[in-house]
């Protein structure tokens, strides 16, 4: 099948700002929906990117989102919902109902491709309602019937410029010398947001990514409290990271998910009771992951930020 236009739901985000550039390196042209116009300017100068409004929560706007569409790209997602069983509504209707109703859109709008974006660690029994709905929503892609060609990638935890990971506790180290966290002895396995951006875009070009579940993540594993170290050390903010039992951690957590923009909720917590990294390859193909070493320091570094602001002032790009 020739590809020349692809819808990416998310497009907008970390990762789907990535991929829309990639994608449009290829010269493929890519229709990117918003709930807000504003959010994705940062896309608009890209020349084969097309930026529309519309409510992805709608049928009939996301069967017009399909149209003339050879391909599919699902990034959506959120990190909180009120509390739920199996998993609150939000997790629902964004982890849950909107796969299910893409792939009926799909079917109803003849495009063939999807590729879907899920976690690692998602499973039905798995400790936290973020994971078990990404669960519920890997189900309803392969539950998509023999006309639809799925692919689902499940990355580690991403870092990259703009990340929500590694710049949260950059940020908070550069307030707090004395940093309380729970989950510190959590193993994950990061992976670079390029190399995700990479697998996603050749996901659509190889016939052989056609109904595989495939695991991204980056060529180390860390616990979480040796990764706040070492962003302390790189963004020249060292600070004291004080692991926190279960209990008081949850307590912590409580108390923080209260706050607008929380960064830390108890469900987030419970998503790290369970180690975040893969058996065997690391990317599909035997594909080289990036080591975390050889990027972090480009978006962390004090002096790295600096070059970058005027960098990015000069060619508009992050670094
Ligand atoms: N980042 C990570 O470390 C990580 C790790 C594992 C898996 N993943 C998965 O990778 C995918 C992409 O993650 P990301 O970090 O790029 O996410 P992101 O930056 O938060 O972007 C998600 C996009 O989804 C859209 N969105 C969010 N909530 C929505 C809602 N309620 N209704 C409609 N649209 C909504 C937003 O678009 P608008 O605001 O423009 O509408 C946003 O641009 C997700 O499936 C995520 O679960 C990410």
């Amino acid at each position: 099948m020739k590809l020349e236009q692809v819808l990416v739901l998310g497009g907008s985000g970390f990762v789907g700002t990535s991929l829309a550039n990639r994608l449009a390196e290829r010269g493929l042209r890519v229709r990117i929906p918003t709930r807000r116009r504003s959010r994705a300017g940062h896309l608009l100068p890209l020349p084969t990117v097309d930026v529309v409004e519309a409510d992805i929560h709608d049928d009939t706007a996301l069967e017009q989102l399909l149209d003339g569409v050879d391909a599919v790209v699902n990034l959506v997602a959120v990190l909180h919902s009120p509390s739920g069983k199996p998993y609150g509504p939000e997790f629902a209707k964004v982890h849950v109902d909107l796969p299910r109703r893409l792939v009926a859109a799909c079917d109803k709008q003849g495009v063939r491709r999807l590729v879907h974006v899920s976690a690692l660690g998602a499973a039905e029994d798995a400790p936290s309602e973020y994971l078990r709905s990404k669960a519920a929503g890997e189900a309803a892609i392969r539950a998509g019937g023999r006309k639809l060609a799925w692919t689902i990638v499940r990355p580690s935890v991403i870092f990259g410029p703009g990340d929500h990971f590694l710049n949260l506790f950059a940020g908070l180290l550069r307030f707090m010398p004395l940093l309380p966290i729970g989950g510190a002895k959590a193993r994950l396995q990061p992976v670079y947001v390029e190399d995700v951006a990479e697998l996603l875009a050749s996901c659509l070009d190889w016939p052989e990514a056609a109904g595989q579940t495939w695991d991204a993540a980056g060529p180390r594993v860390y616990t979480l409290g040796q990764l706040v170290e070492y962003v302390g050390e790189v963004s020249d903010h060292r600070g004291l990271v004080i692991p926190l039992p279960g209990p008081v951690a949850m307590l912590q957590a409580a108390v923080m998910e209260r706050l607008p923009n929380s960064p830390l909720s108890r469900d987030n917590l419970r998503s790290l009771q369970k180690d975040c990294v893969v058996e065997g390859e690391p990317l599909p193909f035997g594909s080289e992951p990036t080591p975390l070493e050889a990027i972090a320091p480009l978006y962390l570094s004090p002096q790295r930020r600096r070059a970058s602001f005027f960098g990015s002032a000069q060619h508009g790009r992050e670094f």
